[in-house]
């Protein structure tokens, strides 16, 4: 029976970080997968979740089961950095653990799915796990353009989509720090469309899988909350896999905006169903550490300290490729506005292998860059060997 498996192509973006491992060349530089590194390129552990890990070594005095929610005292600890004041809009959101943010993506699209939804409406370029889960889910991608030619957030692009949607279709936006583009709503952006989507009848799920790397933890989740104080209902698919660096204990949080305090319960329930049937609960571990450093005013100040190095080293590095400007036909002084660890380089497939090939330049095939594998050490061999493609053929 299993001969009727055909051979899948590994995930491309994974795929990655083995090719660049195996790679000798000392000089090579990894702009894949999107991890943060220092400025000596390296992807610590945060000082406050050592920390956090040690209190957890030291007290927690048993690993016995929670439920298909995980950790609520996680859960609830972070509502008010994601939402802000009135964290729970009078008891209308509510949310439960999930195995990183991918598993919250893919909880929310299975749980609008047992709602009754087909379609899901989504900017393009987006991070290519979305539309993977959206064709596993066996719902229908409907796409518009995420950004302008100009490098600008196409807002007509998403209201053009919005007009045209159906009652019961769900719209999957980035809440900050676009993946792959870096490009953003501005909050007037934002606050438009909060007041279009309290119109429309289409659901929002907002993916918030980088804040506080962007503009600021208050700043980044700006269209979360507007959204979430427009409309009835949404959900939320939140990570901490990047702004508390801890990538492989897969920690995150779906959370539900309710029309009533009432309805949370049932709308939940099915949550709670859809994990047990899928992986039943959330890994413990990262989530514990993320409650203690919440719970402790000192390893919390911590934490925001560590993170803001990284956002600062992030936007120190955009400044730089900024200032490098036009490197033939690729403009990087784009760069400088955007948000997050990635950018989008208009490369050709030819381009991209070359930089791979020739200079040991590891980067998405969709021409994404993680501009957090730049260094002072690096930037130099990274523009002159752009220069050196942008002269090839695409
Ligand atoms: C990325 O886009 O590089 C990250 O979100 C890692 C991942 O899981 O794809």
């Amino acid at each position: 029976m299993l001969d009727r498996l055909d051979q899948q192509p590994p995930d491309a973006l994974l795929a990655l970080i083995k090719l660049h491992d195996a790679d000798p060349r000392g000089d090579k530089i990894d702009l894949g997968v999107g991890v943060y590194r220092t400025g000596q390129g390296a992807t610590p552990v945060f000082g406050a979740i050592k920390a956090a890990e040690q209190k957890l070594v030291d007290e927690q005095d048993t690993k016995a089961y929670l439920g298909p929610e995980g950790d609520m005292g996680f859960v609830h600890a972070l509502m008010p950095y994601v939402f802000g004041s009135d964290p729970t809009r009078g008891g209308r959101i509510e949310g439960m653990q999930t195995p990183g943010g991918t598993g919250a993506v893919r909880l929310a699209l299975a749980l609008v799915k047992r709602a009754g939804v087909t379609r899901v409406l989504m900017g393009t370029p987006s991070w290519p796990n979305h539309a993977q889960i959206v064709r596993d889910l066996e719902l229908e991608l409907v796409t518009f353009a995420h950004a302008t030619d100009e490098g600008a957030a196409n807002l007509d692009a998403l209201k053009d989509a919005l007009a045209d949607a159906r009652d019961g279709d769900v719209v999957l936006l980035h809440g900050c720090c676009h993946n792959p583009t870096g490009i953003d709503y501005t909050p007037a952006q934002w606050d438009e469309i909060a007041a279009l989507l309290a119109e429309n009848p289409v659901l929002p799920v907002i993916d918030l899988a980088y804040q506080g790397l962007g503009q600021g933890m208050d700043e980044d989740a700006y269209g979360a909350r507007a959204v979430v104080d427009a409309v009835p209902e949404a959900l939320i698919a939140y990570s901490c896999d990047k702004n508390f660096g801890l990538y492989r204990d897969r920690v995150g949080a779906f959370y539900t905006l309710a029309k009533d305090a009432g309805d949370i319960d049932r709308i939940l329930s099915n949550g709670h169903a859809l994990a047990r049937a899928a992986w039943s609960m959330p890994p413990d571990h990262g989530a514990a550490a993320v409650r203690l450093i919440l719970s402790d005013p000192k390893l919390t100040t911590n934490w925001l300290d560590e993170l803001e190095q990284m956002r600062t080293r992030i936007r120190q590095v955009r400044a730089r490729l900024a200032e490098a400007g036009r490197i033939g036909s690729i403009d990087l002084a784009p760069l400088g506005k955007q948000n997050g660890m990635f950018a989008t380089l208009p490369l050709g497939k030819a381009q991209i292998e070359a930089l791979r090939d020739e200079h040991g330049i590891y980067m998405a095939g969709s021409g994404r860059i993680n501009v957090a594998g730049l260094t002072t050490d690096n930037i130099g061999k990274f523009t002159a060997a752009l220069a050196a493609v942008a002269a090839e053929t695409v």
